[in-house]
């Protein structure tokens, strides 16, 4: 595992955007996997930047999204595959049917949780990216999910909700399902990029990172997976006991 420390959100979000540019450029047909979230949007902006002003082109590469809330209307601003669209796809050179997701509309929801996964496993992608909720949740693989776990309904915690409810705005209260990609399908993606900034993470960062490979915090599973790169703030990384192993700090941060 390799873990980069840069000396603040926007100096990691750099190395992450480092790394996904170094993935579509490279890779003939890049898969990618998209993950939301706070977190995700200053990475998504890098993008969206270097597309603008250094030419980097998405025309080659498919998305796939981790997750997305149930019971919310199809055009609702914070469905995941909107928001992507909002701050990503609609800005770069992606038409919107290189974007996949789970569709929550689904009159099956069952079936299609079975299709989505494997629409994933024959997507076989190149460079999952993933935030981590600060139960430790990867996805919408809260605390207690199997580390084989398929692609899913699931009932979100009191705190995942409580923690997303700032994205919905007066008046609504967050979803109380989505349907999340399974641990199974995470792990099988050629390379994690794990992605964490804040104070409020550092105790999930510490726990994945360094604690035991455990249910109860689905992202240290992460550890299990032979190309990881987990890329934080100080702020995020100041629970860490090993500091020294494999941490680079600093604002120009990168990550091969
Ligand atoms: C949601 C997403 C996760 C993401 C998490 C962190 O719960 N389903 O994939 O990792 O948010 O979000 P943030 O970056 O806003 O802290």
């Amino acid at each position: 595992m390799r873990i980069v420390v840069g000396e603040s959100a926007a100096a990691a979000a750099r190395v992450v955007a480092d790394l996904v540019e170094r993935f579509i450029v490279s890779a003939p047909r890049p898969a990618l996997g998209l993950a939301t979230g706070e977190t995700m949007e200053a990475v998504f902006a890098e993008l969206v930047r270097r597309h603008r002003e250094e030419g980097l082109s998405f025309a080659r590469v498919r998305a796939y999204l981790l997750d997305e809330y149930l019971d919310l209307d199809r055009d609702d601003p914070c469905a995941y595959r909107n928001v992507v669209h909002r701050l990503l796809t609609a800005q770069v050179d992606m038409g919107p049917r290189a974007v996949h997701g789970p569709n929550a509309q689904a009159v099956d929801v069952s079936a299609e949780c079975a299709r989505y996964e494997q629409q994933v496993q024959q997507a076989s992608i190149g460079l999952q990216l993933l935030g981590i909720g600060a139960n430790g949740h990867i996805a919408f693989n809260e605390p207690g999910s199997p580390l084989d776990s398929a692609t899913r309904v699931v009932e979100l915690s009191e705190q995942t909700r409580a923690d997303n409810i700032r994205f919905f705005g007066a008046g609504r209260s967050a979803p109380v399902r989505a349907i999340t990609q399974g641990m199974a399908a995470i792990g099988a993606a050629d390379r994690l990029v794990l992605v964490a900034c804040g104070e409020h993470k550092a105790d999930a960062v510490a726990r994945a990172l360094e604690g035991p490979v455990t249910e109860e915090v689905p992202a240290s599973a992460i550890q299990l997976h032979p190309n990881v790169t987990v890329v934080l703030d100080e702020q995020a990384a100041s629970g860490l006991v090993r500091r020294d192993r494999g941490v680079r700090s600093g604002g120009s941060a990168t990550a091969r």
